[in-house]
């Protein structure tokens, strides 16, 4: 690894949402997060349903606009205005392999349809060898390329838009849960996949993902998210291992271990009370109403994401 491809500081992703007939209010779907991903390095990024990791990736590539904050790639702040100039080095593989493809082209052009876009190989021949070296990167035949997308299982065509976003040689992918529409025994396959084309390529990745399992064997770090902010972003495996902030101690509590011997010693963590509405959020703290920690200061502060020691960082005034 060498060097920081992508940082991000204090984005913001605010949507206006209309709560009254003159009036809108923004929901906070990302509130000031800030990270950075090395070149090859792959990010895991977790938290529970709605907290704002899809919008993280989105938002990341331009597809939002964002609200506010900076993105550097490479060093360069990347815009509105050159954005364009970046595509190619930033590619999103979806979590749905069904709606993702377009079922009326073919897999060689759906495959091909990047490189089309960014005017890459015009010549025939060579768009054809090209598309028959992804198929045969991603695990799939060249005959795979005169056919359509429902005629694949849910695995082939993962891999298909895997095949679709490494068209154009990026460097970086925002891969949105991934395998989570997928059978076990194909998610291992698509993981491998992964893995052996970050290792080939060097590409990095940020690896949006529920299975804490998977985003562990996957990730270098992982950063949790909560409500639109990080609340901890650590190494992998002392993320787990050791979770500091209260929310990431009971999403890790929540992960099946497989020996039974520790399985029966831990407890497993069940928070109480429901996720606040991102339109009327707590003050301070966003996770406070359902932290049993909670003071007198997480509802009048934010906690600010800090090290504490070794590159672990934790948003959090009491852990
Ligand atoms: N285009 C949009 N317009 C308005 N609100 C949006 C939009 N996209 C997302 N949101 C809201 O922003 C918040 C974060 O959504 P997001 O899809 O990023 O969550 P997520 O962490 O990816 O969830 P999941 O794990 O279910 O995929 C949610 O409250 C969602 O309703
Ligand atoms: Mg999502």
């Amino acid at each position: 690894m060498s060097g920081k491809l992508l940082e991000v500081k204090n984005l913001k992703q605010y949507f206006p949402i209309k709560t009254g007939l003159f009036e809108t209010t923004p929901l906070k779907a990302v509130d000031d997060v800030s990270f950075s991903i090395e070149k090859g390095e792959t990010l895991g990024l977790v938290g529970e349903s709605g907290c704002g990791k899809t919008t993280v990736g989105r938002s990341l590539l331009h597809l939002y606009r964002p609200t506010g904050g900076e993105i550097y790639y490479d060093g360069k702040p990347v815009n509105a205005k050159n954005i364009e100039s970046y595509r190619k080095d930033m590619q999103m593989v979806f979590q749905d392999p069904y709606s993702s493809l377009n079922p009326r082209m073919t897999v060689g052009d759906i495959i091909g349809e990047p490189l089309d876009i960014h005017r890459l190989y015009s010549n025939k021949q060579e768009r054809k060898e090209k598309i028959e070296y992804l198929l045969d990167l991603v695990g799939l035949s060249s005959e795979h390329a005169t056919r359509y997308a429902h005629e694949f299982s849910g695995g082939q065509r993962q891999r298909i838009g895997i095949a679709r976003a490494l068209a154009v040689d990026p460097k970086f992918i925002v891969c949105d849960e991934p395998v989570s529409a997928l059978d076990v025994s194909i998610q291992a396959q698509i993981i491998n996949t992964f893995e052996d084309l970050q290792i080939k390529l060097g590409i990095a990745y940020l690896f949006i993902a529920h299975d804490l399992l998977i985003v562990q064997h996957m990730s270098r770090r992982i950063a949790v998210m909560y409500l639109g902010k990080l609340v901890e972003l650590a190494n992998a495996d002392e993320l787990c291992e050791h979770p500091v902030h209260p929310y990431s101690v009971s999403l890790m509590s929540a992960v099946p271990v497989p020996d039974p011997k520790m399985a029966r010693s831990r407890r497993r963590i069940v928070l109480e009370g429901d996720v606040p509405s991102p339109l009327r959020m707590p003050s301070g703290c966003a996770f406070r109403t359902r932290c049993r920690y909670a003071t007198e200061k997480c509802a009048e502060a934010t906690p600010p994401l800090t090290d504490r020691g070794g590159e672990h960082f934790v948003a959090c005034w009491n852990a």
